[in-house]
């Protein structure tokens, strides 16, 4: 069956004080601000409408929605109309009827007639509403002037615009200003000459559009309508999911034919995007029936061979004596594996699971080492808890967002879009980037105050911030005084008054005028409620745990933690990183982030699963990696993860995946990891599984599945199957078995279950007894640590230093429609946007090396070369040279160095001391990855079973 949502018309009101009305004789009482039209959908009664719907203010310019006000002249439209006490409104009468009908008359004159041809026949407002009204005939023929011989715009990879169908209603230029932010669209001309256009003279594609598809969700025809809709039909079922690309965690609705998607549609319930998405969640999921997907298992002995395509008993049995074969020889210790940020809660928890249990030691890790594990060490040290504070709704209350080394229009696109909303009902923004992201300047959005500071120098940064606190008596003394360790407060407060610490002073390092890292301190301290959303962009660097800690040091000093529109937020990147690290992915730590030392809590674990587990904690993968190269690990299990491309210091880590006799790589396609793979098991993709994600704001949702698996197996299965192959069988039926021994074992899940989500929608953790609905804002009367740790953060310059060789500093980041390695985004039409990784430099630099716009140019550091393309951009500051990693040819790691976070190794990609000269041919690295890629690949031609 369709899902379908009611749409009341114009928003809900958010007035607490109530009022009571009449609507066609009835009673309703609703919200004061509330339109008399939401007031008659509330109640059951449509008022036939077109301009309007409930995720726009309304705009009143269709005049079908009129109704009859007692003692008011003339019909008023209702979406624009608020109730008021004791109105008495009419919404049917034969006056209202005929004015209707002759509204749709004129629509209908201007618009073909091939409703049963029509891709949105059945899902068209203005069908539906000609039906509505009872129109029969059109009085004025179909041959006066009219739009029917428009051409279509069909630029856009996902989407088709025909103003030969357009009835000017604006919806769509509404909701890409409302609801995206974008501001792509205009309605240009009047009156009988008005059109829908996308920029000036341009296409969909060329013009500002970011594709978010909000304009086609709005709009009531086939104007604007997915290509998917055109080519497939429309849809005959809905399944609710959850997105499984970034860490914002949308809700969607997959729309279906049997077991084909016909489109994504984001769930208006959902309550991290409020029924808007962006162009990954909403078009890039062709990923998933990509011929390149891989449905057999496969295996062979050395990297050259051929792939043998196998049953999966072989494959299993065959993983599992490799596994039990290098620890009878080289010890316990010598294998350990790699849980997936991509894959479910429960799948991650059945990876770690049986590596502790079945391997019988730690070595298990995941990829929050290479991007959040910093936000783990900073957040619990100081707050006790290892993640954000707030739920994204609690940017509606915001006065003064900072954003620190986070690029949330490209990686968070639908959380960006609230913020930018918010920014245009007036809160200020302080942004703390190298860069000149969008948020700096985009449209009807401008920071206060960009601080772009030397990659390297957050901590130097955040020191100077807070010196401009404390020294200039802003301080927030009541809220730390009962909220805050007195001792540490005190000797924080000294530390970062010293003269060192003052902006003056950190200005050599962090290259910012000390004038504006005043100004920003002084706003962020008394706007009223400031939040702190951060990203990448603080965690990826030699001190991202201290810089983490200095973050949330300032926060508590002005008091910004514990109630709504403030807090310290990592916007985590992959889909379910936050429940990767919360389900005990990493050595050191079981579910709910608890140490394996801790006698107590092991000895839980070790009555739950039947075996005895180790107290020392295990290999991370760097000393996985590490101990490859010294011949002393020998075997790796990776689940969803492509090290070979993600991890810094390609060449080391592709050495330590050379150097091991097993590695199994779980993945729905052959990716770089797998070139080194001895065995390959095929995963499911998010559409083919149950299971639940955990989004950046600790909200637990669930995934369901929407078709049946294409390699005849969900990856808990896998698990299942290669545990049991181990000597170490696992029986669950469904992951919901696999979510209630998770809540068993974890107290800050202990209300957590399949049926519980289902009937909260989501929930956010910690739930338990003392919060049976979940937890939106932690440490709201005290830190869960009980007092608020303050930590001195003394600023230490990166060992990575530019000089004559390497004069330049190269840091990495994420484009809009890529997303990480690029394995999922790559196989869709995105690639339209971003066909390879460009090379960003700042004129200056470019013009100084001879460069221009487009050149291939080598970008080397001390531990590798590789080539690309330039795109000079002032976005850049001189000195700086950005690029994405989203190409495996480009091999952005190849040039990116082992230094990294002092606390949780946690790679320092930000900073690469680089130099960029004109080049004309691929590096070494490039061919030599060529002829690797071309030997690795191969799959033998036999049958499997
Ligand atoms: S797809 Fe999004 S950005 Fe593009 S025009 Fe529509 S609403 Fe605006
Ligand atoms: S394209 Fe659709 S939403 Fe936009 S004005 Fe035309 S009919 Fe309305
Ligand atoms: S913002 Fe993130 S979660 Fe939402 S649709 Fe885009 S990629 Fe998916
Ligand atoms: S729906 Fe009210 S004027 Fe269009």
């Amino acid at each position: 069956m369709l899902i379908k949502e009611t749409d009341y018309g114009t928003p809900a009101s958010n007035i607490e004080a109530m009022v009571t009305l009449e609507i066609d004789g009835e009673s309703v009482t609703v919200p004061v601000g509330t339109s008399v039209m939401r007031a008659a959908a509330e109640m059951g009664t449509k008022v036939p409408k077109l301009c309007a719907t409930d995720s726009l203010n309304s705009f009143g310019s269709c005049r079908l929605c009129l109704v009859e006000i007692e003692g008011r002249k003339g019909t008023p439209a209702s979406c624009t109309t608020p109730v008021e006490a004791g109105m008495k409104v009419r919404t049917q009468t034969s006056r209202l009827a005929k004015l209707r009908r002759g509204v749709m008359e004129l629509y209908i004159s201007d618009h073909p007639l091939d409703c049963l041809t029509c891709a949105a026949n059945g899902d068209c407002e203005l069908q539906d509403m000609a039906g509505e009204v009872g129109l029969r005939e059109v009085r004025y023929g179909y041959e006066g002037a009219n739009h029917l011989k428009s051409e279509k715009d069909t630029s856009n990879p996902y989407f088709t615009f025909d103003p030969a169908k357009c009835i000017v209603c604006s919806r769509c230029v509404r909701a890409c200003e409302e609801v995206q932010g974008t501001f792509a669209l205009t309605i240009d001309g009047r009156g009988f000459a008005s059109v829908v256009s996308a920029g000036q003279n341009e296409d969909f594609l060329d013009s500002e559009c970011v594709s978010c598809g909000a304009c086609v969700q709005a709009c009531p025809t086939a104007t604007l309508i997915e290509n998917t809709v055109i080519e497939s039909g429309q849809p005959e079922h809905s399944v609710l999911t959850t997105c499984a690309y970034c860490g914002v965690g949308c809700a969607f609705k997959a729309e279906m034919r049997g077991e084909e998607v016909v489109r994504m549609m984001p769930y208006k319930d959902g309550k991290a995007n409020h029924g808007h998405s962006c162009v990954k969640g909403r078009f890039a999921w062709g990923y998933a029936t990509h011929k390149e997907r891989i449905t057999k298992p496969m295996i062979r002995a050395k990297i050259t061979d051929p792939w043998q395509e196998v049953s999966w008993d072989e494959a299993i049995n065959h993983a599992a004596s490799e596994f039990k074969r290098i620890q009878k020889k080289y010890g316990n210790g010598a294998v350990g594996g790699i849980t997936s940020s991509r894959c479910t809660n429960e799948e991650t928890y059945l990876v770690q699971k049986m590596i502790r249990a079945a391997f019988g030691n730690n070595n298990v890790d995941t990829c929050a080492r290479v991007c959040h594990s910093p936000t783990g060490y900073g957040l619990k040290t100081t707050f006790g808890t290892s993640a954000g504070t707030q739920d994204f709704d609690s940017v509606e209350a915001v006065d003064v967002m900072m954003v620190i080394g986070a690029n949330p229009t490209d990686a968070h696109p639908v959380f960006a879009s609230r913020m930018k909303r918010r920014l245009r009902e007036g809160a200020k923004l302080i942004v703390v980037d190298p860069r000149r992201i969008d948020m700096v300047k985009t449209a009807h959005v401008e920071a206060d105050y960009h601080l772009p500071l030397m990659p390297g120098t957050n901590v130097a940064m955040i020191n100077a911030l807070a010196h401009v606190i404390v020294t200039e008596g802003l301080v927030n003394e009541q809220y730390v005084a009962e909220r805050c360790e007195p001792h540490d407060f005190q000797m924080w407060r000294d530390f970062v008054a010293l003269p060192e610490n003052s902006p003056e002073a950190t200005e050599q390092y962090t290259k910012v005028p000390a004038a504006d890292v005043r100004a920003a301190a002084r706003l962020y301290a008394t706007g009223g409620n400031a939040a702190i959303y951060y990203g990448l962009g603080v965690t990826e660097h030699s001190q991202g745990s201290t810089m983490v800690m200095g973050m949330a040091n300032l926060a508590m000093a002005t008091g910004n933690i514990g109630r709504n529109g403030v807090g310290v937020n990592p916007l985590r990147g992959q889909n379910n990183v936050q429940g990767a690290c919360d389900m005990g992915s990493f050595p050191h730590e079981f579910t709910g982030y608890r140490h394996v030392s801790d006698d107590a809590v092991r000895a839980s674990f070790e009555q739950a699963w039947g075996v005895s587990l180790d107290a020392e904690p295990g290999l991370r993968i760097p000393n996985m990696l590490d101990s490859a190269v010294e011949g002393t690990f020998k075997g790796l299990y990776v689940q969803g993860e492509d090290i070979a491309q993600s991890d810094p210091n390609t060449q080391h880590v592709t050495a330590g995946l050379a150097a091991m006799e097993c590695v199994v790589v779980q993945d729905i396609f052959l990716n770089e990891t797998a070139n080194y793979a001895h065995v390959f098991l095929p995963g499911s993709s998010f559409l083919e599984k149950d299971g639940t994600f955990t989004n950046a704001e600790r909200r637990i949702s669930l995934v369901n599945k929407a078709m049946r698996p294409m390699a005849g197996y969900a990856d808990w299965e896998v698990t299942m199957m290669l545990s049991k192959a181990l000597g170490y069988p696992m029986n669950y039926t469904h992951p919901s078995e696999i979510m209630d021994e998770i809540a068993r074992l974890t107290p800050t899940f202990k209300g957590v279950s399949f049926d519980r989500i289902r009937e909260l929608e989501s929930i956010q953790w910690p739930c338990n007894d003392a919060a049976p609905e979940g937890t939106p804002i932690m440490h709201i009367d005290k830190f869960v640590r009980g007092k608020g740790k303050f930590v001195v953060t003394a600023y230490v310059p990166t060992d990575e230093r530019t000089g004559p060789r390497f004069p330049l500093i190269l840091t990495t980041g994420r484009i809009l429609s890529q997303y990480n390695v690029g394995a999922q985004t790559r196989r869709t039409d995105n690639i339209a946007w971003h066909p390879e990784d460009v090379l960003e430099i700042h004129p200056f630099d470019a013009e100084n090396r001879g460069i221009r716009d487009g050149d291939v140019i080598a970008l080397t550091s001390r531990v590798g070369e590789t080539s690309l393309h330039a795109k000079i951009s002032e976005r850049m500051q001189p000195g700086v040279v950005y690029t994405t990693f989203h190409h495996a040819m480009t091999g952005a790691n190849v040039v990116t160095t082992e230094y990294s976070d002092w606390a949780t190794n946690c790679p320092e990609y930000k900073v690469t001391a680089v130099e960029v000269r004109l080049s004309n041919q691929k590096s070494e690295w490039q061919r030599d990855y060529e002829a690797l890629r071309e030997a690795t690949r191969k799959v033998a031609v036999t049958a499997a079973e």
